[in-house]
C-alpha cells in the first residue's frame, strides 16, 4: 500500500474527487491548508488574482491505495489538474505499513 497525498489548487479539488472515484477509490481525506513553493517571495495566480506569494490555501488530498494504482493515479492527476502555471501542486507517495477497518478488523488492502 502507498499513500497519495496531492496537494493543489482549492478549485481543482472537484475534478480531483471525480477522477479518484472513477478509478475506482472512495476513501480520502481532505484538509484545507496553507503552503508555498518555489515561487515564495514572488507572485502566483489564486481565484484568477495575482497575489504575492507568502502563504496560498491549497487543498491536500490523503488516499490510501493499493501499490498498482499508483501509476495510473499519477497519471491521471497529471492529466486533469495541471495548468501548466506555477501553483499546480505536488504529488508525494510514500510507503503504507498496514490499514485496519475498525468496524471489521479486515486489514491491508481488503480495508481501504
Ligand atoms: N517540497 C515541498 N514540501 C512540502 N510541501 C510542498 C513542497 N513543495 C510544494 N509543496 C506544497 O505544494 C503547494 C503547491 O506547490 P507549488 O505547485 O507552488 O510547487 P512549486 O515547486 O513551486 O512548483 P511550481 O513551480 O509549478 O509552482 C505548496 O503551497 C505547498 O503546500
Ligand atoms: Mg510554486
Amino acid at each position: 500500500m502507498k499513500k497519495i497525498t496531492i496537494i493543489t489548487r482549492q478549485e481543482k479539488f472537484e475534478v480531483l474527487k471525480k477522477l479518484l472515484n472513477d478509478l475506482g477509490i472512495k476513501g480520502m481525506t481532505v484538509s484545507n491548508v496553507m503552503g508555498c513553493g518555489n515561487q515564495k517571495g514572488s507572485t502566483e495566480f489564486y481565484r484568477g488574482t495575482e497575489v504575492r506569494v507568502s502563504l496560498i490555501n491549497k487543498t491536500k488530498v490523503d488516499v490510501i491505495v493499493s501499490d498498482s494504482l499508483v501509476d495510473q493515479i499519477v497519471d491521471e492527476v497529471i492529466k486533469h489538474v495541471a495548468t501548466g502555471k506555477v501553483g499546480d501542486g505536488k504529488i508525494f507517495i510514500s510507503a503504507i505499513e498496514n490499514a485496519v477497518r475498525i468496524r471489521t478488523g479486515e486489514k491491508g488492502d481488503t480495508a481501504i
